[in-house]
């Protein structure tokens, strides 16, 4: 399955249960100044969680364009780093919450994306007996497959209540994709928040019924919410069983374009793969920064710009490139001409000229 037609997937399923598919907002936050960039689906939706918005739905899914550089220096190394990613979410503002989250996604899983349940876990917030219980007895989970985690791994933000940030948070529930014993660190006992790559991460849904703020205080929301996020890429690289996120189908054509260009071999050694894996990761980033109207410069989000960019091209001339080219890259489709952007704005529903890549 094709990664365009998992993110058509998401949003149409959540459609079905009376979601409105709401835009992504732009990667630089417009009602937001505690932000640098959209870093979650959430972040367009604050005010709506704090009781405050004038949104005149409480149900909503989206697609969001995000942009994180705090695991700036895995990017590459690992499967599923990235700086720009989508991440698929649905939202409710004081409508639904556990119950309907947690068999929708179990729902949207297993009967849209044809997941089988034995490779599926799911991990509950310490005390959160309620999901839990949803978990074991309407879902049908087995008690050995419900995992029990701390603040770190099981609260949104992670280590909120202590470390912060301020606003809507709250505990959270994730489910996981087992890619069996031969991947990882091989013990037996490896399970969920082990550090090995053997257990994917692919849907964190989180309950939102807390105002963290200053000192740690959790004050309960007006209302009860939910926020859920799950990355598209790396679910994309779960269903087309392939070994990294840079593997699926949306990164063949960027891949490809290096191969041609320094005419290296992305399978060839891994130090070759990690520079290009990072290239095509930055000059995505690179690409939808300029498009949200974002230029490199000398500080705040042109600072950071800048940096992917600067990155990117050291990469590119240890890759052996010495001429410009970020251009070929982050440009064109030989097919179509469609370059990075107008892939995404096709997927999205919006004009382009009909790429099958
Ligand atoms: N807001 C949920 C997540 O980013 O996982």
């Amino acid at each position: 399955m094709k990664t365009n037609e998992i993110r058509n997937k998401f949003l149409k399923f959540f459609e079905r249960k009376s979601h409105v598919i709401w835009p992504s907002d732009s990667l630089v936050p417009q009602n937001d100044p505690t932000l640098l960039f959209t870093g979650a689906g959430m972040n367009q939706f604050k005010d709506m969680f704090l009781g405050k918005g004038n949104l005149e739905f409480k149900k909503a899914t989206t697609c969001q364009k995000c942009l994180r550089t705090g695991d700036i220096d895995n990017v590459g190394r690992t499967a599923s780093h990235h700086t720009f990613f989508e991440m698929l979410g649905n939202f409710s503002f004081g409508d639904y919450f556990k119950k309907e989250t947690i068999e929708w996604a179990w729902e949207f899983l297993v009967q849209e994306l044809k997941i089988p349940e034995d490779r599926l876990s799911v991990s509950v917030y310490n005390d959160d007996q309620e999901s839990y219980e949803i978990w074991e007895k309407y879902v049908g989970v087995p008690k050995a497959k419900i995992y029990r985690y701390g603040e770190k791994d099981n609260f949104w933000p992670a280590n909120a209540p202590l470390l912060g940030p301020n606003g809507p948070c709250g505990p959270c529930s994730e489910i996981f994709f087992d890619q069996g014993e031969r991947i990882g660190c091989g013990r037996k006992e490896c399970e969920p928040a082990c550090d090995c790559d053997r257990f994917v991460e692919i849907w964190n849904l989180v309950f939102t019924q807390y105002d963290r703020t200053e000192g740690g205080k959790l004050t309960p929301l007006p209302h009860k919410n939910v926020d859920t996020g799950m990355g598209l890429e790396r679910m994309a690289r779960v269903i087309q069983g392939v070994q990294t996120n840079f593997d699926i189908d949306i990164f063949s054509p960027i891949i490809k374009s290096l191969e041609e260009i320094t005419q290296v071999k992305y399978n060839g050694q891994i130090e070759h793969a990690i520079l290009m894996r990072r290239i095509a990761d930055h000059v995505k980033a690179c690409v939808f920064c300029i498009s949200d109207g974002v230029l490199p410069g000398n500080e705040g989000r042109g600072y950071v710009e800048r940096r992917l960019l600067r990155r990117a091209i050291r990469d590119g001339t240890q890759l052996g490139i010495k001429e410009c080219f970020f251009i070929q890259i982050g440009a064109d489709c030989k097919q179509c001409n469609a370059g990075i952007l107008s892939r995404y704005q096709a997927a999205s529903g919006k004009h382009c000229t009909d790429c099958e890549e």
